[in-house]
């Protein structure tokens, strides 16, 4: 079996970050969504992963390389507009031959992996193996309608009104049955080749697809919100690692990671929390659910629940919760005894003032 990693697409609803990175680079627990995406894809004996890439391809073979690092082989495939899912699989077509493949949403976090869905499907060989996990709210995502076995009877993408609760995982397991049912498809009124049609396609046309209901934790990490809801759930399962310096002044509580060359000084860090390679901690309070990237500062500052991205700055700011802070940003107080916040912001940034 072969992986088809999406990683390309627009990540309009990432703004600011994806002016200038990825998506599928942001950073949970201070590794790429990506990464983890490829160890989960590692973890069911796949080796060879292609990646769709888009107009960030540089960043994503700089960060990736030829695979070899996490002991896969990578073959890029570049997409010159994101066109819809299906459309990548038409890309993919040279790289996935005649062979039987997954394919895995690169801004899509399964923490618990999908090896009994690989299994699942493994076992049956259906045409296609769709991922289903239930949902309060389904009309952000493709929707599926099941019967009583498992069988699924229709797939409908973002439905207004959702017939059923079960919202699709971003993982696909396909034979090469998929290729003539995404040569078939149309546009959608939003102008992709969805997958979603393609896999009803196979339907309409008497294929067999199968669901598997996800049990497991799942998040599409499309929006701010969903990366520091995950953040905080991987943080959940970390082990307690100090490799940096820890100061006879500072205390460390929970499950803590200090990377290697990373300083704490007068500080206090309440785990779960890693401190990332290079940074420097001093006078500062680093509370449960936060992520500090490599290479950044802490002067002052206290704050909880939040993604600090590499070499950002942040000094004298006692009350940051719930953020996310680029690269190379610099946070800090306003002039002695001024009444004003002064702010120099990157376009389609989103700053609440206290
Ligand atoms: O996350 C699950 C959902 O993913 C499913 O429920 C939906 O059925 C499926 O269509 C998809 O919806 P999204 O709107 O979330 O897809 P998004 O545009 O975010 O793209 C998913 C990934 O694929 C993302 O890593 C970007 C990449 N992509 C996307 C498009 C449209 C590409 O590489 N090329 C593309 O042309």
């Amino acid at each position: 079996m072969k992986a088809l990693v999406l990683s390309g697409g627009s990540g309009t609803r990432l703004r600011p970050f994806t002016h200038s990175m990825p998506k599928q680079l942001i950073p949970i627990a201070n590794k790429p969504v990506l990464v983890h995406v490829l160890e989960n894809i590692r973890d069911l004996g796949v080796r060879e992963a292609g990646i769709i890439v888009g107009d960030r391809a540089q960043q994503i073979e700089q960060a990736l390389g030829d695979g070899s690092g996490l002991g896969m082989r990578i073959t890029y495939i570049p997409q010159e507009r994101p066109l819809g899912l299906a459309h990548c699989v038409s890309l993919a077509r040279p790289f996935l031959g005649r062979d039987d493949f997954v394919m895995y949403l690169g801004d899509n976090m399964l923490p618990d992996g999908v090896t009994d869905v690989a299994a699942e499907f493994t076992a049956r060989r259906p045409d296609a193996q769709v991922v289903v996990h239930k949902v309060s709210d389904p009309r952000a995502f493709g929707v599926a309608e099941l019967a009583a076995d498992g069988r699924v009877e229709r797939l409908v993408e973002k439905p207004q009104e959702p017939r059923s609760d079960l919202a699709m995982v971003g993982v696909y397991f396909f034979t090469p049955a998929i290729h003539r049912a995404v040569a078939s498809i149309r546009p959608s009124a939003r102008g992709e080749l969805e997958i979603t049609d393609a896999v009803q396609w196979l339907l309409s046309h008497g294929g067999e697809v199968r669901a598997s209901e996800y049990a497991g934790y799942w998040k599409d990490t499309g929006r701010a919100e969903d990366v520091l809801e995950c953040n905080q759930r991987i943080l959940e399962g970390l082990s307690p690692h100090v490799a940096g310096h820890i100061d006879r002044d500072s205390t460390i509580s929970g499950n803590v990671v200090i990377e290697p060359g990373a300083r704490v000084l007068m500080s206090r860090i309440e785990g779960p929390a890693m401190i990332g390679a290079g940074s420097v901690i001093e006078n500062s309070h680093v509370g449960p659910g936060t992520c500090i990237g490599r290479d950044c500062e802490l002067r002052g500052t206290r704050l909880t629940n939040s993604i600090v991205l590499e070499g950002a700055r942040i000094s004298g700011v006692p009350g940051l919760h719930s953020s996310l802070i680029g690269r190379g940003s610099q946070v800090g107080p306003s002039a002695p005894r001024s009444a004003h916040h002064r702010l120099v912001v990157g376009d389609d940034a989103w700053i609440e003032v206290a």
